[in-house]
């Protein structure tokens, strides 16, 4: 057979061997095979010698066409069969649920915080805060509560060892002084803050919980002001059903001084009459000599009260260890 008819079949053995090749291996056996320093097609071009020297010219030119076209099959044979090998080896499963990313949210006590925040802005109260590590002046002292006083015995108060600073507040109570210390009336200020007692965890207790503090200075403010205000936000946080109850009490800082008891539908579900909720009062004169307010101008209310507490009445909770826990399972919940 001469040279010339087997460039074509040549071509179409090589063709069909890239081809059918099925992986990297085989595609670079068929490569060597054919276009290889020994390889077949190599094998045609040194037979050119062979020809008539009028005819070299032409089968020349159709060798290196066909070698042209083989290349370029091996290419993009060789492009896809790495694209194969890079792909994983099992099918994808297109039905699998996709990877959720988890929304966060705010910490319950946050939220009831912040509606708490949120109703006394309405009633013109700016926030305020103060320093968590305290001194008994505006712990204790300022707020008229003497050096005898069971609060500020060992038992109730974490002290420090340190001489400037030495106590961990027990209420917010601490920061009403430095607000009147700093500012001059009138003024309405919330103050939503941590506080610390020598207390032991149970369902109840905690050493670490959250109060809020309010506090309303101007001229001729009255009790009826101060019922006025608790009435309004507790209705806008536990409902229109909701009744208060203001029982005489005694606070250092107050004059008149009283406990408040609500009652709802949520608090007979629990069997009871009345939940004791805060306390408040008239700010006590000698508080305001305390802070160099004179009480002959100036009259006042203030009121305090735990945020877990409430925090556990709305939504049903009944351990307060669980807000401190951090279990996504719990807070995912709210
Ligand atoms: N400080 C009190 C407590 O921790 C709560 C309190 C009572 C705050 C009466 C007040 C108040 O401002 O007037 O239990």
């Amino acid at each position: 057979m001469s040279l010339l008819n087997e460039i074509e079949p040549l071509r179409n053995e090589a063709l069909h061997a890239l081809t059918a090749a099925a992986d990297l291996a085989a595609l670079d056996q068929a490569r060597v095979q054919f276009l290889g320093a020994q390889g077949r097609v190599t094998g045609l071009m040194k037979q050119l010698g062979s020809l008539p020297k009028e005819e070299r010219p032409a089968a020349g030119k159709l060798i290196n066409q066909a070698k042209t076209e083989i290349e370029a099959v091996l290419d993009s044979r060789k492009a896809a069969l790495e694209l194969k090998a890079a792909l994983p080896k099992e099918p994808t499963d297109f039905t699998l649920p996709g990877r959720r990313r988890s929304v966060g949210r705010l910490h319950p006590l946050t939220q009831v915080t912040e509606d708490i925040v949120r109703s006394f802005r309405r009633l013109g109260f700016a926030v305020a805060d103060g320093p968590e590590v305290e001194d008994e002046h505006h712990c204790f002292d300022a707020l008229n509560t003497p050096a005898d006083h069971p609060a500020r015995d060992l038992q109730d108060t974490f002290y420090l060892q340190t001489p400037a600073r030495p106590l961990l507040r027990t209420h917010t109570s601490s920061v009403q002084i430095r607000v009147m210390e700093k500012q001059k009336p009138p003024l309405r200020v919330i103050i939503p803050g941590r506080v610390y007692r020598r207390d032991n965890a149970d369902a109840t207790h905690n050493p670490t919980f959250h109060q809020i503090e309010g506090l309303c200075v101007d001229r001729g403010v009255t009790v009826g002001d101060l019922k006025g205000a608790v009435e309004f936000v507790f209705k806008e946080l536990l409902g229109d059903d909701v009744k208060l109850r203001f029982r005489p009490h005694y606070f250092s800082y107050t004059e008149p001084s009283y406990e408040i008891d609500f009652t709802n539908s949520l608090v007979r579900k629990l069997g009871k009459q009345w939940m004791e909720i805060a306390g408040c009062g008239m700010v006590h004169p000698q508080v305001f000599e305390n802070v160099g307010y004179d009480p002959e101008t100036w009259s006042g209310w203030a009121f305090g009260f735990g945020i877990e507490r409430l925090a556990m009445l709305r939504y049903g909770v009944n351990d307060i260890r669980l807000f401190y826990e951090n279990d996504i399972r719990f807070l995912g919940q709210f």
